[in-house]
């Protein structure tokens, strides 16, 4: 006999495995489907974030940035470090261990909330009596084994993969997408990046960092362009001169590989024919959701002419009963609004009310400086014709940055002309994903500028510039 569940979650991700958790917190009956295989061919749940994703580029963050800062930053400290060398074995070896405790501490998890983990690929293959049908098809003795199960709700969240370009042939090994370019075995000499976005930033800094020569080709003619202009141009100016070459508004025409390495043609700016010679190329032109042979057609559902899955603010699909959360859905591909839909979609099962706040997820560029913002940036404001008032403060009068030697970048504040609600905080600063925390929760709140203002902040920490900047809105700033 089939086995029945209240909830079968498809896809072991942020959205998934966080809506499992949920759902067996609530007393429902759970269970997650996910095949994942790791590089060692084990089965692994945390899907894209935890394997090749958020958790291994910052664990490779950190250990890059670590020996940048023994190199160039230690000295102002009085700190001075010979022949510093770096084994990239061994930091690879690091990220693997981070991921597999991240990995393992789910499966715990499951065990502790009773959700039963059926391993391997899911796929609706009909409706049962008031529920849906799910086949997992995983392996059993080296051979495929089938079981289907059945369940009254069914929450999709299948992901998304690595968007490819024609003709640019992505092995993972010389050409690769995120999953190739965290598990380089040793630093390339040159390195090519297709797409200044969040992974070319973040992965183009980790090589640099460790010595290759990288540069980055980026279609838009504007930088970071889904960030505050301001910031976008305090960024372009650190990572310039870290060495980092953004090229911007490029074509890219024929990628040619031969025994000496890659040659990628491409016209820049001005419309002029180049040549990027590189040994290792990256592609991070965006992702892609994720609906691979899911069988949607079984129960009657498609996805949209851009392969999401439509829902509407609380994740409902069309069907009565099915959910889809994370990244093969609308909105920012992010592994916290990610985590809120899980959430929701297992509260409104259960017969509570979820809700997520869309106007309240950060994004966080965990470069050098770290780039982090919540809700809108000036040049929204102006498109929407909002009456809008400015705060900034820089961490350069900060005694905490300067005793870190951290004094580059600054808060933004934008705040309601007439209500001083805030409408909108933009951080540039070493440690800008901390930061951010503090303006998300005021906007999740609702307060205005002044609230924040006006409470009290520790001293010395970097949190002040965040009050400073609250008080420069009403050009009240103590410290400048
Ligand atoms: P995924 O994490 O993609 O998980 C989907 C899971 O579903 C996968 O495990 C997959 O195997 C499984 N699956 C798919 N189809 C089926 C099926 N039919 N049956 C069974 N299982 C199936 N976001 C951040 O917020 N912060 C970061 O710092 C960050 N860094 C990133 C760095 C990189 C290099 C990349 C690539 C992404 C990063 N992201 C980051 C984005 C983040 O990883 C995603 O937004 C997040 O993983 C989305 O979660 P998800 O559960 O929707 O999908
Ligand atoms: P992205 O959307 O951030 O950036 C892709 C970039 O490639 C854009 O700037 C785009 O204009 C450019 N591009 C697209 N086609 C191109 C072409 N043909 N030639 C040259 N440039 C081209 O996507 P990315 O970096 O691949 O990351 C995918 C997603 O993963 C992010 O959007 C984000 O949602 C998530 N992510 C989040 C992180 C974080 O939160 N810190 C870290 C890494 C990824």
């Amino acid at each position: 006999m089939a086995k029945n569940f209240d909830v079968v979650v498809i896809g072991g991700g942020p959205a998934g495995y966080v809506a499992a958790i949920r759902a067996g917190q609530l007393g429902l009956s759970v269970a997650c489907v996910e095949g994942w295989k790791n590089a060692k061919g084990e089965l692994a749940l945390g899907g894209t974030c935890l394997n090749v994703g958020c958790i291994p580029s910052k664990a490779l963050l950190e250990s890059s940035e670590n020996y940048e800062k023994l190199q160039h930053k230690f000295s102002e400290h009085g700190i001075s470090v010979k022949g510093v060398e770096f084994d990239i074995g061994v930091m690879q070896a690091r990220k693997d261990t981070v991921v597999g405790k991240m990995t393992k501490g789910i499966e715990f998890l499951f065990r502790k909330n009773k959700v039963s983990w059926l391993k391997g690929h899911g796929k609706f293959v009909g409706k049962a009596d008031g529920g849906f049908q799910v086949e997992v098809t995983g392996e059993a003795d080296g051979k495929p084994a089938i079981e289907v199960v059945t369940a009254k709700n069914v929450i999709i969240a299948t992901g998304s993969k690595a968007r490819h370009l024609p003709g640019i042939a992505v092995d993972n090994l010389t050409i690769c997408d995120n999953e190739g370019a965290l598990a380089l075995p040793a630093v390339p000499k040159r390195l090519g990046v297709i797409g200044a976005g969040v992974i070319g930033l973040e992965l183009g800094s980790v090589w640099r960092r460790l010595g290759a020569q990288v540069t980055v080709l980026e279609a838009l003619p504007a930088f970071l362009a889904a960030a505050d202009e301001g910031v976008a141009k305090e960024a372009w100016k650190a990572f310039t001169k870290q060495g980092l070459a953004i090229h911007l508004g490029v074509k890219i025409g024929e990628v040619k590989q031969d025994k000496k390495g890659l040659a990628i043609d491409y016209t820049d700016a001005e419309g002029k024919a180049q040549k990027l010679e590189c040994d290792k190329l990256i592609v991070s032109v965006g992702r892609v959701p994720n609906t691979d042979g899911l069988g949607l057609e079984a129960v009657g559902l498609k996805t949209n002419e851009r392969g999401f899955i439509d829902v509407d603010g609380h994740c409902r699909t069309l069907l009565n009963g099915v959910y889809a959360v994370g990244d093969v859905v609308r909105g920012p591909m992010l592994a916290h609004k990610a985590e809120e839909e899980g959430i929701m979609a297992a509260e409104i099962i259960a017969g509570q009310k979820g809700h997520v706040n869309y106007d309240a997820i950060p994004w966080v560029i965990y470069t050098y400086p770290e780039i982090a913002w919540v809700g809108k940036t000036e040049q929204q404001l102006k498109a929407e014709g909002v009456a809008y008032k400015t705060g900034s403060f820089p961490f350069l009068a900060n005694g905490r940055a300067q005793g870190q030697g951290e004094p580059d970048g600054f808060v933004k504040v934008l705040a309601d002309a007439k209500t001083d609600r805030i409408l909108g905080v933009h951080v540039i600063h070493a440690h800008a994903s901390e930061q951010i925390a503090e303006a998300v929760l005021a906007m999740e709140f609702m307060a205005a500028s002044e609230d924040v203002a006006r409470t009290s902040h520790a001293h010395p920490s970097l949190s002040e510039v965040m009050k400073e900047a609250m008080l420069a809105v009403e050009k009240r700033a103590i410290h400048m």
